[in-house]
């Protein structure tokens, strides 16, 4: 069924304006009943921030912005999903065009600008789909015309925490101005205390709801151990490593595309992504689990990221290029690389590399 829902559409959506191909991709996982993947092998459990998860393999946020599929996409095989970025108030975002597809580089160029529903919708949507079981993460983020955007983060978390597995604060989208600006240490240490205030004024009905970080693979090495102390001495539940890069290796073969505005994402944010998980292994030191996002497409690369230091992985845009049978994929091949090293789960291999990875020359 997976089989016959890429074969049949995956040339249908190559084939239409990315951001329509998205529309019907998402219509797709909503009316059409796909049978469950196999359930998956206990080697691949992982267990971080209290859950349980039965793969290490995410969908990353931005796919199902509105919280619209999240049980058609776990019947897909991901060990997670997280919907978002949501923002209090429903917004538009940018102008479009505004999702490019860089194919020869397997790559996407975005700069929606947290288009989506608003906090109301999706937290209707997902409060239906409380009974389904499976983890759900909520990705939430500040209006772009909010005077008040800690404010933002807070009223979110309280109207979240019952719906929510856990909350990934984003901090690190390129396409809301600004925004970017929370990740220094005194605004992300006010944010942070004021979100985990709010998690506790929630805690006797949500329980204790995990909060990550979302950063930015730009940060310098020094913000990102000002990023790493906050988040420590805060006690913050993880971190993810990371969102799209506004940077353009000089290696992209899509010239023209490459000069659009916004967020680069896929194979070519594989290497700087890397980087910056090892670079936040080795400082976070044990504190907390880290996952780990940016240009996995396979099972040797989902293995990479483990080794920097990923607990967990998520996956959007090889979706685009390889479709959803990119997570079997993955989750085959991590198994096998457990058979061969004689594992029985993938905890102790992560991290192994970071150390080796921090040494290497920096990525261009
Ligand atoms: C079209 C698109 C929209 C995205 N929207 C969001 C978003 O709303 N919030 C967020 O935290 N990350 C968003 N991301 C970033 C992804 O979650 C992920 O961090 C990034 O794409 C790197 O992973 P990848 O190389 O596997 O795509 C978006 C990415 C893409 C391609």
């Amino acid at each position: 069924m997976i089989g016959l829902f890429d074969r049949l559409f995956r040339p249908l959506l190559r084939a239409l304006d990315p951001e329509d191909a998205h529309t019907l991709a998402i219509k797709a996982l909503r009316y059409m009943p796909s049978a469950r993947a196999p359930a998956d092998g206990d080697e691949l459990a992982v267990r971080a921030f209290g859950l349980k998860f039965p793969n290490p393999v995410g969908l990353a946020a931005g796919f199902d912005k509105n919280a619209q599929v999240p049980d058609a996409l776990l019947r897909l095989g991901f060990g997670f999903v997280e919907v978002g970025t949501i923002t209090p108030r429903a917004q538009a975002g940018n102008p479009r065009p505004r999702l490019f597809r860089l194919e020869a580089d397997q790559a996407v160029i975005n700069r929606l600008g947290f288009n989506n529903d608003g906090a109301a919708a999706a937290h209707m949507r997902l409060a239906r789909h409380r009974d389904a079981g499976g983890i759900v993460g909520v990705n939430i983020g500040a209006n772009r015309d909010s005077t008040d955007r800690i404010e933002d983060y807070v009223r979110l978390i309280e109207t979240f925490s019952t719906v929510a597995s856990y909350f990934t604060v984003n901090v690190s989208s390129p396409n809301t101005p600004g925004l970017r600006d929370l990740q220094q240490a005194k605004a992300l240490d006010d944010l942070l205390a004021r979100v985990l205030d709010a998690r506790e004024r929630v805690r006797s009905r949500a329980g204790p709801t995990p909060v990550l970080v979302k950063v930015a693979p730009d940060l310098t090495l020094p913000d990102l151990d000002d990023v790493v102390g906050v988040a420590r001495k805060r006690r913050i539940d993880g971190m993810i490593i990371g969102n799209t890069t506004i940077s353009r290796p000089g290696s992209l073969r899509e010239r023209d595309k490459a000069r659009e505005q916004g967020g680069l994402s896929g194979r070519p944010l594989f290497k700087l992504a890397t980087r910056m998980l090892a670079e936040t292994f080795v400082r976070a030191e044990g504190a907390f689990p880290l996952i780990g996002v940016g240009g996995i497409d396979s099972g040797a690369t989902a293995i990479a990221k483990i080794k920097a230091g990923a607990a967990l992985l998520q996956v959007y845009t090889a979706l685009v290029y390889r479709g959803i049978g990119v997570v079997k994929e993955i989750k085959d091949d991590l198994t096998a690389a457990l058979k061969r090293g004689h594992r029985n789960s993938l905890a102790s291999m992560v991290g192994s590399d970071a150390a080796a990875i921090t040494a290497e020359s920096w990525p261009g």
